[in-house]
């Protein structure tokens, strides 16, 4: 298969999502904008640009926007960690977003659907076919337990069984979090691939308050992990 992703954007919320991407980059070139340091290096062949946006959608869009129009990336993937919806699913698994949603997103007293993105007109934005398949290769070739879902993005940290619901049964969501959604949502305006990546730190529910910060750190390394593979396989 000819490599046609050269230039990848890779986004996080947090600090201990990027690092282990960031720190591996060779020949780093490290710019801020608007408060957001993107670097850029070499890596698996590739050129990467890495950044942590801050947690919530508004960063993440400010990030992907930026990133756009500045590198020219082939494909943006978001990653990091999440919480789970759907059944079985334990900590440190993979969820790879077939779709994300925005759970917050909200015109029904209008008479639109949930979830709705008025313009644009549709609820689920569909994740690049390619950057999903390398995903999937990555975790088998990890033995890495993983799933295909959507991925409900939105300004809340879900810790409430109530929460928990009303996104799965919503959206049919299989993890939540808080920007792969946007992400999705401006490379769609743009018309560039894009694949969000999640590994599950918690079950969104009410133990979650506690399993978040105990668990967060590892999971992400299991992410992180999956993407340096990926970057081979893309
Ligand atoms: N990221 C990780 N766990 C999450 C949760 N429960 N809600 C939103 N974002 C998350």
């Amino acid at each position: 298969m000819k490599k046609k992703y050269k230039t990848v954007g890779i986004i996080a919320a947090m600090q201990i999502e990027i690092d282990g991407i960031r720190e591996k980059l060779q020949d780093p070139t490290v710019e801020t904008i608007s408060g957001i340091q993107y670097v850029r290096g070499h890596l698996h062949g590739k050129t990467v640009i890495a950044a942590k946006c801050g947690v919530g959608k508004v960063f993440a869009a400010v990030c992907t926007q930026t990133m756009i129009l500045r590198y020219a990336p082939d494909c943006i993937i978001n990653t990091g960690v999440a919480g789970g919806l759907a059944d079985n699913l334990q900590v440190m698994d993979l969820v790879i977003a077939s779709h994300v949603v925005q759970h917050d997103m909200d015109t029904s007293g209008l008479g639109d659907p949930v979830g709705l993105l008025s313009g644009i007109d549709i609820i689920q934005i569909p994740c690049d076919g390619e950057i999903v398949s390398a995903l999937e290769r990555s975790a088998q070739l990890l033995a890495r337990p993983h799933m295909l879902g959507v991925i409900a993005s939105g300004d809340t940290f879900v810790g409430t069984k109530q929460q928990r619901l009303r996104i799965r049964e919503q959206f049919h969501a299989a993890a939540c979090e808080m920007e792969g959604g946007a992400v999705g949502h401006v490379c769609y305006l743009s018309q560039i691939p894009f694949g969000v990546l999640r590994s599950i730190s918690d079950g969104a529910d009410d133990a979650s308050g506690m399993a978040f910060p105990a668990f967060a750190a590892k999971a992400a390394q299991t992410a992180v992990a999956v993407i340096h593979q990926m970057l081979e396989l893309l």
